[in-house]
């Protein structure tokens, strides 16, 4: 059965290219980004793990650890990545799991038989410190994923994780977000000194906490 939100991310061994890895003891207290491509030397990938490599800063300043993944071998990502660091002009530092048993694949629920019979698909998970399944994401193989898009979710998983809010429609960094239901306007007023903006009474605005 696929993974639900909310439910444990499920802990597991593997090889990757930065060795062993246990899952959960990788992560630590960490975030995690969890995330499967269909196969090594494709043109789609490589701009996926080019893309996720040079945003190592934004990732480390969310406080998430990142690991990649597919069905190919350990030899193989080795070579691969050679040719990421060069066609996307960045350096892959986080690991890649080399899953040829497929055993995390099949945890995941990763490969899609409908789709391909032996290929993962761009499956992505974020993972919370919690180990729990924060974000499930799947994407077809002929369509690369918008990692702008990845750590814009995570930014908002982090501000509701710590504040009682929630974020609109197309929200980004620094804008107003929502006041979930569960606060009374009475309530909202004390936690949120900047203020409120009442559209409905279902339908609070305040500026983005800290
Ligand atoms: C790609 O990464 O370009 C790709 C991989 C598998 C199928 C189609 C495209």
């Amino acid at each position: 059965m696929s993974l639900r939100l909310g439910d444990e991310a499920p802990d597991f061994k593997a090889k990757s290219t930065i060795g062993d890895i246990r899952f959960h003891e990788f992560l630590g207290n960490s975030w995690g980004v969890l995330f499967s491509h269909p196969a090594d030397y494709t043109p789609v990938c490589t701009t996926e793990l080019g893309r996720t490599a040079q945003l190592k800063d934004e990732f480390a300043r969310r406080n998430v650890k990142v690991l990649a993944l597919s069905v190919d071998s350990l030899e193989q990502h080795q070579g691969w990545i050679g040719d990421i660091d060069e066609t996307q002009h960045t350096k892959v530092e986080f690991p890649v799991i080399a899953d040829e048993d497929r055993k995390v694949s099949e945890l995941y629920d990763m490969i899609h038989p409908n789709a391909s019979a032996t290929a993962t698909v761009r499956s992505l998970f974020v993972i919370g410190p919690d180990k729990k399944v924060k974000l499930t994401l799947t994407y077809p193989a002929s369509t690369g994923r918008n990692f702008n898009e990845v750590l814009r979710v995570i930014d908002s998983l982090q501000l509701t994780a710590a504040h009682s809010v929630a974020t609109p429609a197309d929200w980004q960094q620094g804008e107003d977000v929502i006041v979930v239901p569960a606060v009374s306007t009475e309530e909202a007023e004390k936690r949120f000194p900047a203020g409120l903006r009442i559209v409905k009474p279902y339908l609070r605005y305040t500026p983005q906490p800290e």
